[in-house]
């Protein structure tokens, strides 16, 4: 969708909102499967709810980009625009075991920046790829770590009410890969309570993850990490694994050798491949365990 109108293209410089227009969810992906659409870039997330109310006046549908790494985008133009906060700096500092972090922040850099300052219990989370806002959203976690865990305040733009509120780590859900946040909720800051740990353990617990990590995913190939959530007490990548479905592909989307609950894009993959991969591996599960196989990744087929 492109952004035409004379209003809102004069008010974007005000906000201190860069307007790129047609950009490639194929470049903004992990992925690297999507169609394209004018993206707006936000500097000040101040200026969240004014930007939200312009488009509404003016018609135009929106959806909000974190990082790109857990998303699944159809192909050609897209129906709506994309509002991605832009990565301000500094924008992370502690405070005695307190961690405030902006929720466009690199996780990764985040469970750096606070293992530098002697705050530990993100170990796990260090090969997570994608945003703090996304991690959020969806209680990333690994190797025994989620990062609901850690929460103790959100701050959110809560797109229903057109306001920013901040909400207390209790009231938020956070369970097994999903949160009990609404689809218009827009994370913009987080405040983590962690426990105090020397750097050097820490940094310890980050190697271990990392090596566990590297020899069991494909982490220098496309993809959303895995594909479906674990089914209660089962493993995805085990049964689809057991059916012998490593390599199993649609045109450019295939089944990693590595780990069979990542899918890959080789080459070019479109979203119709990569969606029919996902429904004939779930399709294929269901008739082999009985089991029916929920996606992890997030799916903009709409
Ligand atoms: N397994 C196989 N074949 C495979 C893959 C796995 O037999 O191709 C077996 C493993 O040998 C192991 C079991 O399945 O016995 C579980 O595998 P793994 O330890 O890799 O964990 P997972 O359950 O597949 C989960 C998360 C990952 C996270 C890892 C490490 C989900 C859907 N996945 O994977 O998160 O990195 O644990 O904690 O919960 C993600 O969310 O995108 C993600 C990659």
């Amino acid at each position: 969708m492109r952004i035409s109108e004379p209003k809102i293209l004069s008010a974007l410089p005000e906000l201190g909102i860069e307007h790129r227009a047609g950009s490639s969810l194929v470049d903004l992906t992990s992925l690297g499967i999507g169609g394209t659409t004018d993206l707006l870039l936000i500097r000040q997330h101040e200026h969240m709810p004014e930007l939200v109310q312009l488009l509404k006046q003016e018609g135009i549908p929106h959806r909000f980009l974190g990082g790109g790494t857990n998303l699944l985008v159809k192909d050609g133009e897209l129906p709506w625009v994309l509002l991605q906060l832009a990565q301000p700096v500094p924008d992370m500092r502690v405070e005695g075991n307190f961690a405030h972090v902006d929720a466009a922040a690199d996780l990764g850099r985040m469970v750096t920046f606070c293992a530098k300052n002697d705050l530990g219990g993100m170990e796990g989370l260090i090969g997570v790829p994608g945003t703090v806002g996304g991690a959020l959203r969806m209680n990333a976690g690994a190797y025994g770590t989620q990062i609901g865990s850690h929460v103790r305040e959100v701050e959110v733009y809560r797109a229903a009410a057109g306001r920013t509120e901040t909400l207390r780590g209790g009231e938020i859900n956070f369970e097994y890969r999903h949160t009990s946040f609404a689809p218009g909720d827009i994370m913009l800051a987080v405040k983590l309570e962690l426990p105090s740990k020397p750097y050097r353990e820490i940094l310890q617990g980050i190697r271990i993850c990392n090596e566990k990590r590297r020899a069991s995913q494909p982490l220098n190939q496309k993809s959303a990490g895995c594909i479906f959530k674990n089914p209660p007490g089962g493993s995805a990548g085990r049964m689809i694994d057991e059916l012998g479905l490593k390599g199993h592909s649609v045109g450019d989307a295939r089944v990693s050798d590595r780990h069979a609950n990542f899918f890959v894009n080789t080459g070019h993959a479109s979203f119709a491949e990569m969606y029919a991969l996902v429904s004939d591996v779930r399709e294929r599960v269901r008739r082999a365990y009985g089991a029916e196989l929920e996606e992890e990744v997030i799916v903009w087929n709409a």
